[in-house]
């Protein structure tokens, strides 16, 4: 869903990258996908690989940058966005305006995304990107949540880096009796969160704004504590201060439950997997990656460490798969 206005033109144009993105994802990438299989260093030197690249990073560009991307676009309609009315009641949002945040977030234009999330439209301009695209599954958010819960009973739910509450409302529906609290560093992401919560979900979610490795939310109260593309953002340094955090914030037998990225083994998805991370602006896809996840949260005393790899949709770890996607994993622990 994206609330931007779109005039004639550059709905046009923004039509032409999805129609284009749908061509590079699936008919193109699944011919490079059979030319490469077999081929010297998994097909990097093939021509349908260069273009395939070449695609992935232009598109994504011309989606969000230039007069008809998506960041002039929030800009064209800057007052109006601005100018919603919005009066969260009390608790529901709570922003920190003297949080610095690390010089890590700031350094790059993370997806490519001009101004990053910190933008005073990022938010909108994050959702309207994303709309549609490959981080976008109906169901990635839902069959996740429910995942996760199971049939548990669960009384307090923590989501962090939770953007524009995507997780945070699919945790709210996957355990109805349960406060669910959100946490992103970036004030533009908890205000739309905030803003788009249902009031009958009023008094049982709540949105801060807060870096996650030192969220100042009380400790050894949460039976979850979750994240959907968190990691991966964050360099070795700030996943294992978080793993630290998680350990602080979970009750005794809670479980902190990450959706990521982890490389594939398949090398062809491998190289594309390497090259997603330097054509979508990743600078932390790759390292964290590299981090032994299991031995890091055993290390901070958490058990039964797993990693399993998460079907976003129904077939989508098929092989060869259908479309470009994602290496998406879940990765649970518990603590004792
Ligand atoms: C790729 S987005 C995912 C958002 C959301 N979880 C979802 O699934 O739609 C990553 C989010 O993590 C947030 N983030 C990155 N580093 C963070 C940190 N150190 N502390 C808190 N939030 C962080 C970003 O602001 C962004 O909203």
């Amino acid at each position: 869903m994206s609330d931007l206005p779109l005039d004639a033109e550059s709905a046009a144009h923004q039509r032409f990258v999805a129609a284009a993105r749908s061509y590079w994802r699936g008919p193109l990438f699944r011919t490079l996908h059979a030319q490469a299989r077999g081929a010297p260093d998994a097909g990097r030197d093939l021509v349908t690989h260069r273009y395939f690249a070449w695609l992935e990073r232009h598109l994504q560009r011309m989606k969000y940058s230039g007069p008809r991307g998506l960041a002039a676009i929030a800009q064209r309609s800057r007052d109006a966005l601005v100018a919603l009315p919005f009066a969260p009641p009390p608790g529901l949002l709570t922003l920190d305006p003297t949080l610095v945040p690390p010089a890590y977030y700031t350094a790059c234009d993370i997806h490519q995304q001009p101004g990053g999330l910190l933008a005073e439209l990022g938010a909108h301009v994050y959702r309207a990107g994303v709309t549609g695209g490959v981080v976008d599954a109906a169901t990635l958010h839902e069959r996740f949540a429910t995942r996760i819960v199971g049939d548990s009973r669960v009384e307090r739910i923590l989501d962090l880096g939770c953007g524009f509450g995507r997780g945070t409302l699919a945790f709210t529906r996957a355990a109805p009796a349960a406060h669910v609290d959100g946490v992103d560093i970036a004030a533009s992401c908890v205000i739309l969160a905030a803003r788009e919560t249902p009031a009958a979900l009023h008094g049982r979610v709540a949105f801060r704004q807060a870096e996650a490795t030192t969220s100042g939310l009380p400790g050894g109260t949460y039976d979850i504590v979750t994240s959907t593309m968190l990691l991966h953002e964050m360099p070795q340094a700030a996943v294992r201060a978080l793993i630290v955090e998680t350990a602080r914030l979970l009750r005794p037998g809670g479980i902190v439950a990450h959706l990521d990225f982890l490389p594939p083994a398949d090398p062809v998805l491998r190289l594309l997997f390497e090259g997603h991370a330097r054509r979508n602006n990743e600078p932390y896809l790759l390292e964290h990656s590299r981090i032994d996840l299991a031995r890091a949260y055993a290390d901070a005393g958490f058990t039964h460490v797993e990693a399993t790899p998460f079907d976003e949709e129904d077939g989508a770890l098929a092989t060869p798969p259908r479309v470009w996607r994602l290496p998406w994993h879940t990765i649970v622990a518990r603590k004792p």
